[in-house]
Formats: structure tokens, sequence, C-alpha cells
């Protein structure tokens, strides 16, 4: 796995926008695995703003998010779609076709063939060329919550409360929904490259965990050291208390340099 440590939020997007765009640029008609919550935000909108310069194209892109609330309507604010729609998608020209959402609306068929669907419809779409997945304090990616399996596809999960607390969502008067339909842990690894962004002081347990503790389901995060492409791209306050820092730092910088080596003039 690769850590990227930037010094603040700012750059942590820059440099998160920076593999998406390349990624597009060499592919455009790439899957895309897509997070919501506060850390991506500020990459949807860099992605709008250079969409804007004509320096992207999103036309041919295919985009699977991660995780919704269960019995959430669309329409609804807290609903991942709303985020999604409101955040990006209404900003540039993705093909309302080519966007997916895990199942979660409740009634009509069931669940289980629905998430095995979404997982074909994945599969279909050729597989994840990129999973950009935020962390949660507690290790989860999508809704992953620990004790996941690792082995894990699409399929409900139930929410734990310092999730629930940390979404701090508002829902039917004060009924939060506690159950999310989520990737699993071997949908995300099954994508050719993962990126995870984690920012401020309040992810540098799981983040440290996530980089130098053992693999667990406790941490789920941790299934990412078995992945062969994995960016880890955080800010200072996140990387607090990693134990290797200065290593880290070096591995990256000497990874630019070869990769400089290694460019045609
Ligand atoms: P956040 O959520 O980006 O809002 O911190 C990340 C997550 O819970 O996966």
């Amino acid at each position: 796995m690769q850590v990227i440590i930037k010094k603040n939020y700012e750059e942590l997007v820059k440099e998160a926008v920076t593999h998406i765009k390349s990624l597009i640029k060499a592919k455009p008609d790439a899957v895309l695995c897509l997070p919501t919550g506060s850390t991506p935000t500020g990459v949807y909108k860099k992605l709008i703003e250079i969409y804007n310069k004509k320096e992207i194209d999103f036309s041919g892109i295919r985009t699977f998010n991660l995780d919704e609330y269960v019995g959430i309507p669309a329409a609804h604010p807290s609903s991942f779609r709303y985020y999604m729609f409101e955040t990006f998608f209404n900003h540039v020209n993705i093909k309302k076709e080519n966007i997916h959402f895990p199942p979660s609306e409740i009634g009509g068929e069931n669940i289980e063939e629905q998430c095995r669907e979404y997982e074909d419809l994945i599969k279909g779409a050729g597989g994840l060329d990129m999973a950009i997945l935020g962390i949660g304090r507690n290790g989860h990616i999508g809704f992953n919550e620990p004790t996941s399996s690792l082995q894990s596809r699409t399929r409900v999960k139930t929410l734990t409360g310092e999730t629930l607390r940390d979404n701090d969502i508002e829902f039917e008067g004060d009924r939060l929904p506690d159950l999310a339909v989520t990737m699993g842990i071997a949908t995300i690894m099954a994508a050719r490259s993962v990126l995870l962004l984690a920012s401020g002081e309040n992810k540098a347990a799981a983040v440290k965990n996530t980089i130098e503790g053992p693999i667990s389901a406790f941490c789920p995060a941790t299934m990412l050291q078995l992945h062969p492409r994995v960016k880890i791209i955080i800010d200072e306050e996140a990387a607090d208390y990693l134990s290797r820092k200065s290593y880290y730092k070096k591995v990256y910088e000497r990874t630019l340099y070869v990769e400089q080596l290694f460019t045609k003039k």
C-alpha cells in the first residue's frame, strides 16, 4: 500500500483528483465506486471545477455507489442518492443511465437477490476500475462495520452506534435508519485500484490500524493491506499516530522519482 501524506485537506483533495483525472484520461469509460460523507465533498467540488474548465469529461464514466440507508427515499436530504446528485452528478456531464446505487427500497423483491443483481451489474460493467473510499472512526469502509466478513459481498448491514452518531442524520422525526446496504469487503477488494481518503485527527486511530495494525475483521479497512494497488491519501492530522511517517514520505518521494526516471521525454 502506498501512503501519501499531504499537508492539509486541500492538498489531499488535489492529490485524489490527480489520480482520478489520470484514470479517466487513460480510460474514458472507467467504472468508479463512489463514496459519500464529508471527506469526499472537496474532491467532488474540485472535479466539478476542472470539468467546468473542460479538463475532464464524465460522459463515458460509469458509477456504482458504495452504500445507502435501507428504506430512505431518494429525495430525502439524508439519502446518499440526494447527496450524490446535489454534490456531484447534477453538475457534470455524467449520463443518468450510467449511475447506480445499491438497492435500498423497502418491499418488492428479495433483498438478497437485489444485492446479487448489484454485484452482477458491477461485473457486467467490467468490474470496478477504482474504488474511492472514506473511512469511519471505527475502521469501516463502506458500511462494513467492525466484525464484517472480510469476504463479504453487497448485503444489508446493521450500523453501529458510533456510525449513527457520526452520520447524525434525521429521518422520519427521530428514527434513524440503522440498516444500510453496502458493497462488501470482497466487492471493494475486486476493484483494480483503491483510493482511501482520510482527514483530521478523529481518523488518526483508524488510519494507524489500517496501515500498521494486523489484518482483522474488527477493523475492516485493514483488509486493504492485501490489495496490490491501494493509495491511502491522508492529511498530517490523520497521519498523527503513524509510527513510520517519515519513511512513508520518503517512499512516496522515491516513487515519484522512479516514475520520472522511466517516463519518456
Ligand atoms: P466521513 O465518513 O467522510 O463523513 O468522515 C467516512 C465514512 O464513514 O466512511
